[in-house]
C-alpha cells in the first residue's frame, strides 16, 4: 500500500469539499488538512519539488519542449503535473506510474489549454463573447469540461480573462474584448462552465484563470511586449475580471509573460502575494506560464535560472510549468536559504489541496474512464449546442436594402479563400478538435438550400499571397449567379499566441478579389472570419452586407448558412471597437473627455488629420433582421441615495417583420469627479426576445457601489455629483437621462 493510501485509511477524509457554484473555494474539512500535513511532513525536498513541477507531455506543445524524458520523472517522484496529455488510456497510463511506482504514490494533475471547446469545438472566445449570451458561454464550457474530464483531463488553462484594447495583439481572439464588465461577467460564467458546482464530480475540471495580469496592454500590440500602465489603470480596467473569478471560486491562476511596474509578473510579489492570495484571499495555486521564470533572465531581473527560481516562489508562484527551474534548483536553494522550506510547503499544500478538491486521492482514475470517453465526446447533444451559440456569435454589420436574409431559390455564387475551408474555422487554440470534422461554408450553405438552390463555387484567392491568378474563375462563376456569398479573412493562426500583426486589413489580396467581384453589379454578402477587428472601410462603403463570424468553430458552415438565409436571426454584438485604420488604435469606448473634446469646428481639438475620431463600428454595436425602438427611458428617482437603489427602465419594441434578440445596454456617465472619468462605462446589459409589434420594459437597478472608482490614494468609492444613464442597443446610438447621486 502507498503511503497516501495508508494515510487515507489512518485518518477519516470527509469528502465533501462543500464547494458552491459561484463562491470563492471554500477551506478544507479538517481533516483533509490534517491529511495533506502529513502528506507534506513525509516528503523529501526532491518529492516536494516534484508536485511544484508541470511538464509537458508530447501530445501538444505551445513552445520549446525542454523535457523529452517526463515519464521517469513520473516514475522518480520529480513532476506531479503534466500538460498535453490526454486521452482516458493514456492518462491513464501515465497516473499508475505516479500511484503505483513512486514511494508515496501522489496522483498527478493533467492539463491542458481547453480555450473554446475540447473535442467539439466552439467559437473562439471572442466570438462567443459577441453573443453576449452568458447562459450560452456557461454552456459551451460546460460541454469543454465534460469532454476533458471524460479523457483524463483535470485540469484547464482557462478562461484567458485579458482585458484587451489593441486588434493587433493576436491574443485579443482568446478573451472577452474590450470591456472590463463584460469581461467580468464573461470570465464568471466560463469559470462556473469549466468547474461546475463540485469539482469531485467527474465531469469538472479546475479552472486556470490567466495571464495574471495586464497582458492585454503589450505595447503597440506585440505580444509578450512590455506593460507600462498605472496602478490606478491596472486596478480599474485590468483587474476586476481577476477578482471575479476568485470570488467565483477559480482553483488556479497563471502568471503573465508581461513585465509589470518593471517587474516579470512571474516575480512580482506584488501581484501573487499582495494582491492575489492577501487582498483577494485566493485559496487556490498559482502556476507559472509557459518557461516564464527562465525568461526573466532575459527580461533583466535575474542573473540565471536559480536567482529566476528563488525570485518565483518567493514572490508566489507555486508551480513551475515546463520550465525545469524548480526542478533544477529548488531543493539547493532550499539548502542555501534562499528559499525557506515553509513557502516550499505552503506552495505544496496548495497544490495537493487541488488534488484533494477533485476526488484524486480518493480515485486517482475517475478521469480516465474509456467508456465515458466515448460516450460523451462529440456527441450530437454538443455539436447541436455548438451550432446555436456559433449563430449566437455572427454580428450582422451592415445590411443595406435588406440584401439578407437570403432567399432559397435561384443561383448562389460562393466565393473566397474561407469558403470552402475546414481548417481555419476552428481558430486557434482548438485543443483536440479535429478541423476534418467541420463543416465549411460551402457545405453548410448546400445542406441549407438543398434542392432549392443551386450552390456554384470558385475559391477566387488564396488567403495570404499575392497571386490574382483565381480572379477571372470567380467572377465567370459570379456571373452566372444571383447574388454572391464571399468568405474573407484571416487564418486562424493569424491570431493568437505570437501572432499580433502591424496591418489589420484582410490579408493577400482578398480586399482587391472583393473590387473584382463588385464590378460584376451582382449584390453581395461578405462573411468574414477572423481572430480580430479587421479594417473594412472599402467592404462598408460598398458592399452592401457583412457578417462578422469570427471563428465560429466545427459547426461554422451551418450556424452561418442559418443567418444567411433567415433560419437564425442574428442577435450578437461587437466586444470590441472595429477601427477605421490601425493608426487609431488603441480605440475603444470607454475613452476620457479630454480637455479639448472633439469639435469638427475647432481645428484644437482632439483629433487627427487623416481619418474620423469615431470607430468604423462601435463597441456593442450589431444589426438584425428586425429593428428596435427604445422609448419611455425613466428612472424611479432623480437622485440615489446612499445605501438605496435606482431603478433605470426603458421599453423596447419590436418594429419589424420577423422576431428576434436584443441585447439591451447600459451605460453611466459621472458628469464631475475627483478624477477623470470615461464619457461611457458599461454597467449592465440584458438579452432580449421579442416577437414582431411586442414590446418589453426592460428595467436595471444602479446602486451607489456600481459607481465606484479608484482615486488617487487608491481608494475605490463613488463621488456625489451628477450622472447620466445611456440605454441602447450599442454604446453609440443611445437614450440619455441625468441623476443625482447623494451620499
Ligand atoms: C500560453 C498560455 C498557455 C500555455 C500552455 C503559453 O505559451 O501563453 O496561455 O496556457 O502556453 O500551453
Amino acid at each position: 500500500m502507498k503511503y497516501y493510501q495508508a494515510l487515507t485509511c489512518s485518518i477519516l477524509l470527509s469528502l465533501s469539499t462543500g464547494m458552491a457554484v459561484g463562491q470563492p473555494l471554500p477551506a478544507l474539512p479538517e481533516a483533509a488538512t490534517q491529511f495533506i500535513d502529513s502528506l507534506i511532513q513525509a516528503m523529501t525536498i526532491e518529492e516536494k519539488t516534484g508536485q511544484l513541477t508541470l511538464f509537458t507531455s508530447d501530445i501538444d506543445v505551445t513552445g520549446p519542449t525542454m523535457r523529452e524524458n517526463y515519464k521517469e520523472d513520473i516514475l522518480s517522484g520529480k513532476v506531479g503535473a503534466i500538460f498535453n496529455a490526454y486521452g482516458a488510456a493514456y492518462t491513464r497510463d501515465l497516473q499508475r506510474m505516479a500511484v503505483e511506482e513512486t514511494r508515496l504514490g501522489i496522483p498527478l494533475l493533467f492539463g491542458y489549454d481547453v480555450i473554446h471547446g475540447h473535442r467539439t469545438i466552439f467559437p473562439i472566445p471572442l466570438g462567443e463573447t459577441a453573443s453576449w449570451d452568458l447562459e450560452a458561454i456557461e454552456k459551451a464550457a460546460r460541454i469543454a469540461a465534460v469532454e476533458a474530464s471524460s479523457e483524463g483531463l483535470h485540469w484547464t488553462f482557462a478562461p484567458m480573462v485579458d482585458v484587451a484594447r489593441d486588434p493587433r495583439w493576436g491574443r485579443i481572439a482568446e478573451g472577452a474584448g474590450e470591456d472590463t464588465y463584460l469581461g467580468t461577467k464573461v470570465a464568471v460564467a466560463r469559470v462556473k462552465g469549466f468547474q461546475g458546482n463540485d469539482l469531485r464530480a467527474e465531469n469538472t475540471v479546475l479552472a486556470c484563470t490567466k495571464h495574471f495580469a495586464a497582458y492585454g496592454a503589450a505595447q503597440a500590440g506585440r505580444d509578450y511586449n512590455t506593460v507600462d500602465i498605472s496602478e490606478m489603470v491596472l486596478r480599474e480596467t485590468y483587474l476586476p475580471p481577476f477578482e471575479a473569478t476568485v470570488e467565483a471560486g477559480v482553483a488556479t491562476f497563471m502568471t503573465s509573460f508581461n513585465e509589470l511596474f518593471g517587474v516579470p509578473a512571474t516575480g512580482s510579489e506584488f501581484l501573487l502575494t499582495d494582491i492575489l492570495k492577501e487582498e483577494w484571499n485566493f485559496q487556490g495555486f498559482v502556476v507559472t506560464d509557459y518557461t516564464s521564470i527562465n525568461e526573466m533572465i532575459p527580461h533583466g531581473v535575474a542573473a540565471d535560472e536559480k536567482e529566476a527560481g528563488a525570485l518565483a516562489i518567493n514572490a508566489g508562484v507555486d508551480m513551475d510549468m515546463q520550465g525545469a527551474v524548480f526542478y533544477n534548483h529548488l531543493p539547493a536553494l532550499v539548502k542555501e536559504g534562499k528559499v525557506s522550506e515553509a513557502t516550499v510547503d505552503e506552495a505544496v499544500r496548495r497544490v495537493l489541496e487541488a488534488k484533494y478538491r477533485l476526488g484524486l486521492f480518493e480515485d486517482p482514475y475517475r478521469y480516465s474512464n474509456e467508456q465515458r470517453e466515448q460516450d460523451s465526446v462529440m456527441t450530437e447533444a454538443h455539436w447541436a449546442v455548438a451550432r446555436d451559440v456559433a449563430r449566437k456569435s455572427i454580428v450582422l454589420l451592415k445590411n443595406d436594402n435588406n440584401v439578407l436574409p437570403l432567399e432559397k431559390s435561384g443561383t448562389v455564387a460562393v466565393i473566397g479563400p474561407l469558403a470552402d475551408n475546414q481548417k481555419e474555422l476552428i481558430g486557434s487554440w482548438s485543443a483536440a478538435g479535429d478541423w476534418k470534422t467541420s463543416t465549411s461554408l460551402l457545405e453548410g450553405i448546400r445542406q441549407q438550400v438543398g434542392q432549392q438552390a443551386k450552390v456554384v463555387y470558385a475559391k477566387g484567392a488564396n488567403i495570404n499571397d499575392d497571386s490574382t491568378q483565381l480572379f477571372q474563375e470567380a467572377v465567370e462563376v459570379a456571373n452566372s449567379a444571383d447574388v454572391i456569398v464571399l468568405a474573407l479573412g484571416e487564418e486562424a493562426l493569424m491570431s493568437g499566441e505570437a501572432a499580433s500583426r502591424s496591418d489589420i486589413n484582410l490579408p493577400g489580396v482578398q480586399l482587391a478579389l472583393a473590387q473584382e467581384l463588385q464590378k460584376t453589379g451582382k449584390p453581395m454578402v461578405v462573411v468574414l472570419m477572423n481572430g480580430r477587428p479587421l479594417t473594412i472601410n472599402w467592404l462598408d462603403d460598398n458592399v452592401p452586407a457583412i457578417l462578422e463570424t469570427w471563428f465560429l468553430g466545427q459547426q461554422a458552415g451551418h450556424a452561418i448558412a442559418d443567418v444567411l438565409f433567415g433560419d437564425y436571426n442574428p442577435s450578437g454584438k461587437l466586444p470590441v471597437t472595429f477601427p477605421r485604420n490601425v493608426g487609431q488604435v488603441p480605440i475603444y469606448y470607454n475613452h476620457k473627455n479630454t480637455g479639448r473634446p472633439f469639435d469638427q469646428e475647432n481645428k484644437y481639438t482632439t483629433k487627427y488629420l487623416d481619418v474620423a475620431n469615431e470607430p468604423l463600428y462601435p463597441f456593442g454595436y450589431g444589426l438584425s433582421y428586425t429593428t428596435f425602438a427604445y422609448s419611455d427611458l425613466t428612472l424611479s428617482s432623480q437622485t440615489l441615495q446612499a445605501n438605496d437603489s435606482l431603478q433605470v427602465s426603458v421599453t423596447v419594441r419590436n418594429t419589424g417583420e420577423v422576431a428576434g434578440h436584443e441585447v439591451v445596454q447600459l451605460y453611466v456617465r459621472d458628469l464631475v469627479g475627483s478624477i477623470t472619468r470615461p464619457v461611457k462605462e458599461l454597467k449592465g446589459f440584458q438579452k432580449i426576445g421579442l416577437n414582431p409589434g411586442a414590446s418589453q420594459t426592460v428595467t436595471f437597478t444602479i446602486k451607489p457601489e456600481d459607481l465606484a472608482f479608484y482615486h488617487s490614494d487608491l481608494s475605490f468609492k463613488p463621488e456625489a455629483g451628477q450622472f447620466k444613464v445611456f440605454v441602447g442597443g450599442n454604446s453609440e446610438e443611445v437614450q440619455e437621462i441625468d441623476f443625482t447621486l447623494a451620499l
